[in-house]
């Protein structure tokens, strides 16, 4: 009674029961008999109706409080709809208005709005169905990773946001400044000195919590962190942001294979999750926003994925029978267009691509035997391209201090995660899933700005 939710009283409330409810109103109807509301409360896709009928103390005075926007507590009992589309509706006994709302200049209004719009009122889109969906199918995401995790006995790991190392080696930091701007360190040439600024030493947002997994995973075997990373990337497209959360297994006593083993259990089991713990939204997703989102989900879940080296992708790609708008070349990268035809037209199912040359891949991945590519691994999904990347680390001392080297990093900057190898090292594995482009392939929605809250892009920075 005390923390009665909606979705509960639209799933299993009995006519007769005394419910108590309390959410924002979705719509009004004025009838000459009585008057319906219908009200939201974000736990349900769809509304619970309530009838207001004259006899209620205060009928006209709680009418003119209520508009769509409205804040509202309702007590009453539950009956039989005679309406079309729903089981009940809650007859009202007592009505609370915690807040009324302007109708003239709110602006939900009860008809469909662009994603473009809502993103310019982002704090109050999540009334909307479709945002109000993607967060519960988020939140359910969420709740798999961990439950998956757990079940496996993996330790979640806090890997820290603010970091001195560039765990990718791609340059794409933000830099953490401690400045106090009464007092801005500046350089000889007496600009400002970005390079020695958190408390005088250099310090970043992180861009991966890997190698702090290694360092747990040394010890604890298998651990994952789950929380947000950051890209200096000026990508503007539909699938990057410049804060972004990340889930990154990490596996003691492990090489590429399991890698790849624990990566395909994983995208089946949190399907799985959120078709048994959602089943309403997957199935608005696939009504409103993309008709292959059931398709998709099942798919994955009953279906291996393909895996194929990056050389037989290559190949593939280059008796295509489409062009390309990037070229194909053997120790190239892929790019989104290539990912997604393999996923997409050829295998109509996750692929999962691995041993990528050696030149375009991070300095932590292990070296193949051959010495031309390393043990990486990319998990591709159709319609999203890249999902997962991951790799076989290199646990070898001196091979990766002579591939820090051709990298430019000096290994003295990281003499801790060389320790990891001159101390009991082990093959080790892990991988980052990008949970973002996770809920996106989940729901179907095309930008990756409506999958997350607050989206940090380098367009926006309302928040
Ligand atoms: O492939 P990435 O860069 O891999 C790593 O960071 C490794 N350290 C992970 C690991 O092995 N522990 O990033 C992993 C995933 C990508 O596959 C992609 O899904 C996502 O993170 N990602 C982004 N998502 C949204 N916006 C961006 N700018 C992203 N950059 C990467
Ligand atoms: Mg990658």
């Amino acid at each position: 009674m005390v923390n009665q939710r909606i979705a509960e009283i639209l799933r299993n409330s009995q006519p007769d029961e005394s419910v108590t409810i309390k959410g924002w109103v979705r719509t009004k109807r004025e009838l000459k008999e009585f008057t319906f509301i219908e009200v939201n409360d974000g736990s349900f896709l769809a509304n619970l109706q309530v009838v207001l009928n004259p006899d209620l103390p205060d009928y006209d005075t709680i009418l003119k409080q209520i508009n769509t926007g409205a804040s509202v507590e309702v007590s009453g009992v539950i009956v039989p709809s005679l309406g079309k589309g729903q089981r009940i509706e809650l007859k009202a006994s007592s009505v609370i208005v915690y807040g009324d709302a302007d109708a003239a200049t709110y602006p939900l209004q009860k008809k469909r709005h662009s994603f473009e719009f809502l993103r310019t009122i982002g704090h109050l889109r999540s009334r909307t169905n479709t945002i109000g969906a993607v967060f519960r199918v988020r939140n359910a995401c969420a709740s798999a990773i961990h439950q998956f995790f757990q079940e496996r006995g993996f330790l979640w790991i806090h890997s820290p946001i603010i970091t001195a190392s560039d765990c990718e080696g791609a340059g794409e930091l933000f830099t953490v400044t401690s400045l106090n701007l009464n007092n801005i360190p500046k350089t000889k040439a007496g600009e400002v000195d970005f390079s020695q600024d958190f408390f005088g030493r250099k310090a970043y947002l992180t861009v991966s919590g890997q190698l702090q997994a290694e360092v747990m995973a040394m010890a604890f075997r298998d651990v994952y962190t789950f929380g947000p990373t950051f890209r200096a990337e000026n990508s503007n497209t539909s699938r990057h942001l410049a804060e972004f959360w990340m889930v990154e297994p990490e596996m003691a006593f492990c090489d590429l294979n399991g890698d790849m083993d624990l990566a395909e259990a994983f995208l089946k089991y949190i399907f799985k999750y959120v078709l048994d713990k959602c089943p309403e939204d997957m199935e608005f997703f696939n009504e409103r926003i993309d008709n292959s989102v059931l398709a998709t989900a099942e798919n994955i879940i009953n279906n291996e994925f393909q895996r194929i080296t990056y050389t037989e992708a290559i190949s593939l790609l280059e008796k295509a029978e489409r062009q390309f708008e990037y070229p194909v070349n053997w120790g190239l990268d892929l790019q989104s267009e290539h990912e997604r035809y393999l996923a997409e037209e050829l295998f109509k199912k996750p692929v999962i691509v691995t041993n990528y040359p050696v030149g375009i891949k991070a300095f932590y991945m292990r070296l193949n035997d051959e010495e031309k590519t390393v043990a990486a691994m990319d998990v591709l999904a159709p319609k999203i391209g890249e999902i997962i990347g991951g790799s076989q680390r290199e646990e070898r001392l001196d091979v990766l201090q002579k591939r820090m080297e051709s990298q430019g990093i000096n290994p003295e900057d990281l003499s801790w995660y060389l320790d990891l190898r001159r101390y009991g090292t082990v093959p080790h594995a892990g991988f980052g899933l990008g949970f973002e482009r996770l809920v996106q392939f989940m729901t179907g929605m095309g930008n990756i700005r409506d999958v997350i809250p607050f989206p940090r892009t380098p367009l926006s920075a309302d928040f």
